[in-house]
């Protein structure tokens, strides 16, 4: 039976680069997805930012952009890692945008209409000089306890003394320095407290009656463990507090100016609003698909936002008359040798480095996915263990099967296969095929680390194969040809079975093999559907290199002084992840500057702010791209860059640069190229090589002038 899934990842916060925890959680649903979608079934597989909030806020009033602005830059930074790491969302989406309003007014309408919705008036820390409320995370002071200064407004670093924000000493705002005064207004509240509302919440979360998945518990027992302490302890559940008042980054109430939705009230519906965009746009009936029965929803998350995805976000869409989730995949944390990865400690994994120094994707999804299970365990990254895990396994037993058979077909046997003895019945491929049912139970159960065991203990086999006949001692002797294009053909089924096992961990890689195989992308049931007698392979070429260990230290190296600047003088807008990390100037031997000029000189010179809107090869160069650029002038430009050896088409479509606007129109080989864009690049560039294209701060728009 075909199913129709609807998957998501949790909606990273818009404030940041991806980290290598985001990464980690998309590699995870990604595979799931992949193999799913290899079993036929119609998977729809969405993200989004998640724009809103107070810190959101901040940080754009910081770097002194509207909010808007701010999240979309970081935004466009996004495709490069889901790229990079081959994440195939189909969509991703913002929480701030339009299909988010309205799908998050309705749904609080429909649970003010069915009761769920009450007011209260509360009291609280309000910074009076940013007339503001301040969140808790903004409030410092003395702890009440040891009087340690600087404190948080929940517990003390010193003597570890939990207390409220109100019980702090001398209290101050941490965005001006102000005395917070006491004061109240009225808020929204969510009625989770509704006995309704807790009986729902105990029949999703505990009971195992609806979309029970094979009869077991829905949620995995860690998780179920969770939800019961929190369902039954003794207060109960109490209302939640879902919205702000204004000065808000976020998605006003309906009927009640200057009230906004607390942000974790429209991030989740974030989801729904992603799959409908993606919907509109490719023409599919968005409502349909979600009041279909049939339809199943599922959410891969982090362990620490379990409480919103196994309490609110199943009730919301409860009391509004939506389709509640079938289940929640909850997974732990990734540390690195470990450690718990901190930005401001330098330690973790930048996942930008990783593909800049020429470290292979999926050795990291293939590291990773052997490291996962179905538990909320957390995953360590290991530098030794993962070099061990691809060069031994990866490379050692799967990538080598192919390269110690497909040499002999394509030299001795003009690439043909001898596939008469690949009958149903034949023990080598029995053997093979069966291990299929375990391994496909076991990605569909997200036991990763299980299932590519299970498929290197074939590989294991097929190696024992490889050595018990000695292809290499069979192509000494030409009187054993045909027994040598057997034990070859035979491998190169197996490595194709293989393939089907690890195509959802190893997309690219795959791709790779079907196009050496000469074969249509493989589908899970294409396991016992073996290559014809006859079947034409292409030549072997080289799939996959080696883990060179001093990658490893590469990786891990983090320039000391850029870690330093970062921590004691934050830097005022976001910085692109692994941006900044690499070059000091030192390395530079800089060109001789220029004769002076005046003012005057340079203001004859028209530097205009444009927006990549197109970009493509130029067939016939291999130095230059075309650019379309708009710089506001209700026109597209045509320019050629020479930035070819730099950059993508697709990375720089979007992008905003600086256009020399006035510079005379230039007839090339390729077409008139009506201006220049800005990019830097070092005077030895055989020593520091790279051009780097100018990209101003954000909130620039096309056509303004830069000067
Ligand atoms: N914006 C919220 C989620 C809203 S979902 C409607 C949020 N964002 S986040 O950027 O902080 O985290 C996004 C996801 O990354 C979460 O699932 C979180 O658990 C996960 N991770 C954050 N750090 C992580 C690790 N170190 N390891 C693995 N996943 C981690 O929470
Ligand atoms: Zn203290």
């Amino acid at each position: 039976m075909t199913r129709k899934l609807f998957v998501t990842t949790a909606l990273p916060y818009a404030n940041g680069a991806f980290h290598i925890g985001h990464i980690m959680e998309y590699i995870q649903a990604d595979i799931w997805v992949r193999f799913q979608r290899m079993q036929g079934h119609e998977v729809h597989f969405v993200g989004a930012d998640d724009a809103h909030g107070a810190p959101i806020m901040i940080a754009a009033e910081k770097a002194g952009v509207t909010p808007q602005a701010f999240v979309a830059n970081i935004a466009a930074g996004r495709k490069q890692y889901l790229d990079g790491f081959h994440i195939a969302f189909d969509n991703w989406h913002s929480t701030d945008g339009p299909e988010n309003h309205a799908l998050s007014r309705d749904i609080y309408r429909k649970l003010k209409a069915a009761g769920f919705i009450t007011t209260k008036t509360i009291e609280q820390f309000y910074d009076p000089v940013k007339s503001m409320f301040l969140p808790d995370r903004y409030i410092k002071g003395e702890c009440p306890k040891c009087g340690a200064k600087d404190q948080y407004g929940d517990s003390c670093e010193a003597c570890s003394a939990v207390y409220a924000p109100t019980d702090l000493k001398n209290p101050y705002s941490t965005l001006t320095g102000a005395t917070p005064v006491m004061k109240s207004s009225e808020h929204f509240f969510f009625k989770l407290s509704d006995q309704q509302c807790v009986d729902f919440l105990r029949e999703w979360a505990l009971g195992n009656i609806d979309n029970a998945v094979d009869g077991k518990p829905r949620l995995q027992p860690e998780v179920a463990n969770k939800a019961r302490e929190w369902l039954e302890n003794d207060g109960g559940l109490s209302d939640w507090d879902i919205s702000r008042d204004a000065p808000y980054f976020g998605i006003e109430i309906p009927d009640a100016p200057g009230k906004y939705f607390y942000v974790w009230l429209d991030a989740p519906v974030g989801y729904l609003a992603s799959l409908k965009n993606y919907f509109d746009k490719t023409g599919r009936d968005f409502d349909a698909f979600m009041t279909d029965p049939t339809t199943e929803q599922y959410h891969f998350i982090g362990k620490d936002i379990t409480y919103f995805h196994t309490l609110f976000w199943p009730a919301m869409l409860k009391f509004s008359g939506h389709k509640i989730p079938n289940n929640v995949f909850v997974h732990g944390f990734i540390t690195v040798s470990g450690e718990k990865m901190s930005k401001s400690r330098g330690t973790g994994i930048s996942p930008l480095r990783y593909l800049d120094i020429g470290m292979n994707p999926e050795w990291l999804r293939y590291y990773i996915a052997a490291k996962l299970n179905a538990k909320v365990e957390d995953v360590d990254f290991n530098p030794e263990d993962f070099v061990a895990r691809v060069n031994a396994d990866l490379i050692g037993k799967y990538v080598n099967i192919a390269s110690r058979a497909a040499g002999f077909i394509a030299k001795k046997f003009d690439g043909t296969l001898s596939m008469e003895w690949a009958t149903d019945s034949d023990p080598f491929l029995l053997t093979l095929r069966t291990a299929a049912t375990e391994i496909q139970a076991l990605f569909n159960g997200r036991e990763f680390g299980k299932a590519l065991r299970a498929a290197m203990d074939q590989a294991d086999i097929v190696n024992a194969y490889v050595d018990a006949n000695k292809p290499w001692e069979l192509a000494k002797d030409p009187a054993h040809s045909a027994a040598l294009h057997e034990v070859c053909s035979r491998l190169m089924e197996a490595f194709r079975i293989l393939s089907i096992y690890l195509k959802p961990v190893l997309p690219e890689l795959v791709q790779q093999v079907e196009s050496m195989l000469n074969l249509q992308p493989l589908q899970w049931a294409d396991v016992s559907v073996p290559m014809l007698h006859g079947h034409r392979i292409k030549p072997y070429t080289h799939l996959m290199q080696r883990v060179d260990p001093k990658m490893l230290d590469a990786l891990f190296e983090m320039p000391e002084q850029v870690a330093d600047t970062q921590k004691t003088h934050p830097l005022p807008g976001p910085l692109p992840e692994g941006e900044g990390e690499n070059r000091s100037s030192a390395n530079f031997k800089i060109e001789a500057l220029a004769p002076e000029i005046k003012i005057d000189d340079f203001a004859k010179i028209d530097l205009r702010i444009a927006m990549i809107v197109n970009c493509e090869h130029v067939e016939g160069s291999d130095k230059l791209l075309r650019l379309t650029l708009d710089a506001g002038e209700g026109r597209m430009r045509n320019v050629f860059s020479g930035i070819k050896s730099a950059y993508q088409p697709e990375e720089l479509i979007g992008k905003m640069t600086v256009l020399v606007a006035n510079l005379a129109p230039r007839k090339m080989k390729f077409g008139v190229s009506e201006g220049m864009v800005l990019a830097a690049s070092a005077a030895d560039e055989k020593a520091n090589p790279g051009i780097f294209i100018l990209n101003p701060w954000p909130g620039a728009t096309p056509g303004m002038r830069v000067g």
